[in-house]
């Protein structure tokens, strides 16, 4: 399993149910890696996108505990307990990665069945975010695999950083 998510210095992902800031690049980059794969989200993840609409060319997994919600397009999970089932039925070879992408409470519920983390860092703080992430580079459990170089959009830089699991 892997987390895919945009990070501040603090680890800090989000603001009001909202995403801290939308840097094109990374939209497309998030794009590029989770097509055809298997993306999960908790429920107010989804509020935060526009529509409420899946994600297009991935299988969308819902996880609320509201029995009632059962939106269009979506997997449906009550529990996590229900998940990992799921998961082995629709993806019984393991062909397709599956993606952990948001938000904060879905992440740190999932962590530790992931081996693989796929962070957008952006060198800014938002004081005010109210969401997080566990930050990996403070857990010896996992390490860092890949950096890209620093990119740019008009006032925020950022990079790709990838980290890898090298214990449980
Ligand atoms: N920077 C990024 O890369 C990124 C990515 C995604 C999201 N975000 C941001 O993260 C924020 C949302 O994160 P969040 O932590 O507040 O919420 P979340 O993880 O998206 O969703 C939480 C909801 O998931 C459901 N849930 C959680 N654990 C469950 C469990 N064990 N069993 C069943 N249902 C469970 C509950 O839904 P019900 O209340 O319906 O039961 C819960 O209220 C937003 O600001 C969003 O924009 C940022």
């Amino acid at each position: 399993m892997n987390l895919i998510f945009a990070v501040d210095g603090n680890w800090k992902i989000g603001l009001g149910g909202q995403m801290l800031v939308e840097i094109e690049e990374d939209l497309h980059r998030f794009r590029r890696i989770t097509e055809e794969h298997i993306v999960i989200m908790g429920r107010k993840t989804l509020e935060a996108i526009p529509n409420q609409k899946p994600l297009e060319n991935r299988i969308n997994i819902l996880v609320t505990r509201n029995k009632e919600y059962n939106p269009e397009g979506f997997l449906v999970v009550n529990s996590l307990e229900d998940l990992f089932p799921l998961l082995k039925e629709i993806n019984p070879d393991k062909k397709m990665k599956v993606f952990v992408t948001g938000g904060g409470t879905i992440a740190r519920q999932l962590l530790l069945f992931c081996d693989k983390a796929y962070i957008t860092k952006i060198f800014k703080d938002f004081k005010d975010a109210d969401t997080f992430i566990p930050n990996l580079d403070l857990d010896d459990d996992w390490e860092v695999v890949e950096e890209s170089e620093v990119h740019r959009q008009d006032d925020l830089y950022y990079r790709y950083v990838n980290y890898e699991r090298v214990r449980w």
